[in-house]
């Protein structure tokens, strides 16, 4: 069985799926998305390519409440998480893949995808978290657009400009990570109606667009192992390239 977490369009997960399939008599795909719509085209698109090769049971879920049913599972799994974990906070890291460990049995792998880009290119970094071309900045500003239009809010995009920083930790128990912010250009408030909020901001304040620690986490390996030890996950194999670790973990 392939379980694959946040499944997206499932085109790295099409990789494995063909490993699988040409060296296995019978798979199962559980493709997982808490964006329920785009998991079903998905699933369809998978079913479309592979027939009745692959059993296709797609879960329309969070990843807490789908890895209770994995949990009971008796099938041998694979269970992968691509591209995903390095945008949640470090101890929400640290809980997932908790909850992923006790989703296995004994014989059960793990598949992550994890940014090990070189920290020391702060400004290459940076960059390429605010392109010219404003793709990142159309979706950092997603959620204010959101308050916007459904929640009543009043946010002039002009009162503020967009920053973001590289904030580089050396420590194995933690990792680098983006933050990034709105900075207020002069003094000014906004409304968010359905909240009952009104904000008052001086030139300069912050606002920032993620949750405290920050988005797109970099690793070290020395990180990334003691990362997956406080999950009780103990790496078997790892490759890299210049920007991505890809680790095969299994239970302690
Ligand atoms: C960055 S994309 C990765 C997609 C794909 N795995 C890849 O490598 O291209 C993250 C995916 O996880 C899903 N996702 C994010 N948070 C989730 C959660 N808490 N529970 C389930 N799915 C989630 C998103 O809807 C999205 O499809």
């Amino acid at each position: 069985m392939l379980v694959d977490l946040g499944s997206g369009n499932a085109h790295n997960t099409s990789l494995i799926i063909d490993q699988l399939l040409a060296t296995h008599e019978r798979v199962t795909y559980v493709p997982v998305d808490i964006s329920e719509d785009y998991l079903n085209k998905t699933a369809e698109g998978i079913k479309a390519i592979y027939g009745n090769k692959l059993d296709v049971k797609p879960i329309g879920e969070e990843y807490l409440t789908a890895l209770k049913d994995i949990s009971t599972y008796t099938d041998r799994k694979l269970i992968v998480w691509f591209g995903s974990i390095q945008n949640l906070p470090y101890e929400t890291q640290v809980e997932y893949l908790t909850e992923i460990r006790n989703a296995m049995r004994d014989g059960d792998k793990l598949l992550v995808t994890l940014d090990i880009t070189d920290t020391s290119q702060k400004q290459t970094i940076e960059f390429a978290y605010l392109d010219p071309e404003g793709y990142n900045e159309k979706f950092d500003l997603s959620s204010i657009r959101r308050l916007n239009t459904e929640m009543g809010g009043n946010i002039d995009l002009s009162n503020f400009e967009i920053k973001n920083e590289l904030v580089v930790k050396s420590s194995e128990s933690q990792c680098s990570y983006i933050n990034v912010w709105m900075e207020a250009t002069h003094d000014c408030v906004f409304d968010v109606k359905t909240l009952d909020l009104t904000v008052k901001l001086e030139k300069g304040d912050k606002l920032n667009l993620h949750e405290e620690g920050g988005i797109s986490c970099k690793y070290t390996i020395e990180q990334v192992r003691h990362l997956f030890n406080r999950a009780s996950l103990g790496i078997v194999d790892f490759w890299v390239n210049k920007h991505v670790a890809a680790v095969v973990v299994n239970r302690k």
